[in-house]
């Protein structure tokens, strides 16, 4: 079985979590960004990566699993700013999964990821109380994913090749 590893990463946070998962993969596999993946034809299995853009999927995230995945056994991977913790974030990944409603979805996994500094200057010039919240809390997301996150990718990886192969 060939499996493909493809993600959208505007700043490279869910582009490291796409490289812990494509290294515990084994067999036959391929890693590319969603601008260079044509089709999901000839894969068993696909791991699907991006960050969270305001509450919900990346706007590509959207558009790549409405015009590619459907009917094609997925696995999510998803970054955010937010802690893994915070009561928010599962609404968020809601979201996700109804945007991967038309596909058979295997796993799923989720971890926080850096807040560039010119995304947290934006959001504390917001008029909006809570988009400020954000900006603030850039300095808590610094460094993240972590190795301790990626190593927690890669389990993920390998769990969901499992539950395909079982
Ligand atoms: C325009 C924009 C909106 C964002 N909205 C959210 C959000 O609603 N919740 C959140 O936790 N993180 C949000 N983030 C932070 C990103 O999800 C996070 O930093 C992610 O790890 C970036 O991944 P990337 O480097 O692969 O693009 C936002 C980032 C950008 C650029």
């Amino acid at each position: 079985m060939k499996t493909l590893v493809t993600y959208f990463s505007q700043t490279g946070q869910t582009r490291k979590v796409a490289d812990a998962i494509f290294e515990q993969l084994p067999g036959d596999k391929e890693i590319k960004p969603f601008d260079q993946v044509e089709n999901l034809d000839g894969y068993g299995l696909t791991f699907i990566g991006f960050p969270i853009i305001a509450f919900g999927p990346a706007p590509p995230a959207k558009d790549f699993l409405a015009a590619k995945a459907n009917g094609k056994q997925v696995a999510l991977f998803i970054t955010h700013a937010a802690p893994e913790s915070d009561e928010r974030v599962g609404e968020w990944l809601d979201r996700c999964r109804e945007a991967a409603s038309q596909s058979e979805l295997i796993g799923l996994f989720d971890c926080m990821g850096e807040l560039s500094e010119q995304i947290a200057d934006y959001l504390l010039k917001s008029d909006d109380p809570m988009m400020r919240s954000y900006g603030e809390r850039r300095q808590d997301t610094v460094g993240q994913p972590d190795s301790t996150r990626l190593k927690q990718a890669g389990e993920f990886a390998k769990e969901t090749i499992d539950k395909v192969k079982g």
